[in-house]
């Protein structure tokens, strides 16, 4: 896919279409002003007064005019009073789906007045930029890997651009660093469409391995034998039952003074969850290939942060592990010792994330970082209680959440956060060991992960938690237009966002 920003005259424009963008409240004066453009052009349209700007509507019609392109696209954006980048990304992406309709796959859009959004939402010149690229760059992909006729064809040329030179330098470096951010969501979301059988946890770590070379960061992959001499517990236990071994990722990155102590990100990478001995339920058992969306974010993220070269220094820990029921599996009623030694109790065998996770949690303490976030498709309740709108937020530090909650507003991966009070400790007491993995069934299921995890990072660092069984893939009623079937690619674009404010 060819990108390009350009300050042009929409006239001058050489694609299959372009699309100019009109608020509702400016909608009569901007068709008019395109018709007077184009000779005339628009004026059927203007008399049926079928376009009316209104928020992600749609024309495609046919230009004529000393022009370079015969088809012209126009975008509602709705009241200007009520836009948000949110509503751009969506408007973007509406418009592009349609073209995609249409089979056309050089485009080109505009840039609307960015100062007069500014005015509205106060958000910089770049911020709404990468809006409205994600908006379009989000909506071109695909999960037709394994169809070999595939009847959706992504555009292939992308200009952005805009008649006033007002913006030149920080548009074009907007375009070029949302295309990275954006190749990272792409490249998660791939990994957690990927089906169990073609990414176990070795391809996993290979696949890491292998782009992180041309990404810039360095992955270190314990294999089995190694994680049985470290004596992670967790990842050793819930991997037995499976015939594919574990492996036990280490991402780096280092973009500020190697000095400098680093943000230590975790992901459950579970590449299939059957429940393992207390096997879940057929019906939609399919899902939980997609249950190492946390890793997937893990890698989307260093993927965007060492091509962007944050200045920051960043590891990332991802145990990888595929939970089997089978006569080496582990059992409820086990008792297992975590790589700190902790004993678990292990209630129910389908409450594996936490118990992979206990292990990297510790492990992380290793690097003494600033901070440490760990992100997992933990726990079923989270849809629950969110629906599919927002990850459940926890941890043990306010300056750290209120970072991640402001991210998550500007990105729209929303969180909520939810509380970890030390009353809810004793619900994960065991009899037999230092704590359960699984509290009373169906009391507050989320914050019982949460709470579980806590035992494991103590205030040894500041923490925080994202449960993203919520968001992690999608359902059809909450899709939106820049996401696709399946995984969703969540996390990565909050990172981004937080390690671009946690850099300097
Ligand atoms: N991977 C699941 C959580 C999940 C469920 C993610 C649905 C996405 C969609 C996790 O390992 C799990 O099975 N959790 C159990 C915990 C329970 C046994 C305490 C759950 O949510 O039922
Ligand atoms: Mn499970
Ligand atoms: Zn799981």
């Amino acid at each position: 896919m060819k990108i390009k920003f350009e300050v042009k005259k929409i006239k001058d424009i050489r694609a299959e279409v372009v699309t100019s963008v009109t608020f509702e409240d400016s909608s009569d004066q901007k068709l008019q002003w395109l018709n007077t453009l184009y000779k005339g052009s628009l004026e059927p349209l203007m008399e049926t007064k079928d376009f009316k700007g209104s928020v992600n509507q749609t024309i495609v019609t046919y230009v004529g005019g000393e022009t370079k392109s015969k088809r012209l696209q126009v975008l509602g954006l709705g009241n200007s009073k009520e836009i948000s980048l949110e509503k751009l990304r969506i408007a973007y992406a509406s418009a592009s789906k349609k073209l995609n309709a249409l089979k056309l796959t050089s485009v080109a859009f505009e840039i609307p007045d960015l100062s007069f959004i500014k005015s509205i939402i106060n958000h910089s010149h770049s911020d709404i930029l990468q809006a409205i690229c994600e908006g379009v760059f989000l909506s071109q992909y695909t999960t037709k890997k394994y169809v070999s006729k595939n009847d959706f064809a992504p555009f292939d040329e992308i200009v952005f651009f805009t008649d006033s030179p007002k913006y030149t330098k920080e548009a074009a470096d907007a375009v070029k660093n949302t295309r990275i951010i954006s190749d990272a969501v792409l490249m998660a979301r791939e990994l957690e469409n990927e089906p169990s059988n073609m990414l176990t946890p070795e391809k996993f770590a290979e696949f890491v391995k292998k782009s992180s070379v041309k990404a810039g960061y360095n992955v270190t992959v314990f294999d089995e034998k190694k994680i049985y001499q470290l004596n992670m517990g967790g990842v050793i236990n819930v991997s037995k039952g499976s015939n594919n071994p574990p492996r036990f990722l280490i991402l780096q990155y280092f973009g500020s003074n190697k000095s400098e102590k680093p943000y230590v990100l975790v992901g459950k990478g579970v590449t299939f969850d059957s429940g393992g001995i207390s096997l879940k339920p057929a019906q939609g058992m399919e899902a939980m290939k997609m249950d190492m969306g946390g890793a997937a974010a893990v890698v989307g993220a260093f993927e965007a942060v060492s091509k962007l070269k944050l200045r920051v220094n960043l590891i990332g820990l991802i145990p990888a592990v595929e939970n089997m029921p089978s006569g080496t599996a582990y059992k409820p009623g086990d008792v297992i010792k975590s790589y700190s030694g902790i004993t678990i109790e292990i209630d129910n065998t389908d409450a594996e994330g936490r118990v992979i996770l206990a292990d990297a949690l510790d492990y992380a303490a290793n690097y003494k970082p600033k901070a440490v976030i760990d992100i997992c498709t933990l726990t079923g309740a989270a849809i629950i209680c969110f629906g599919h709108l927002l990850a459940g937020l926890m941890g043990n530090d306010s300056e750290l959440k209120k970072k991640i909650f402001n991210a998550g507003e500007k990105t729209y991966e929303r969180v909520w956060e939810m509380p970890l009070y030390d009353d809810y400790d004793k619900l994960m007491k065991s009899d037999v060991a230092e704590i359960k993995n699984t509290g009373p069934s169906r009391q507050a299921g989320t914050i019982m992960g949460g709470i579980f995890l806590k035992k494991f990072t103590g205030d040894k660092y500041p923490w925080a938690h994202l449960d993203i069984a919520s968001v992690g893939f999608n359902v059809a009623e909450s899709i939106t237009e820049y996401q696709t079937p399946g995984a969703t690619g969540y996390g990565v674009r909050l990172f981004v966002e937080l390690l671009k404010n946690l850099s300097h």
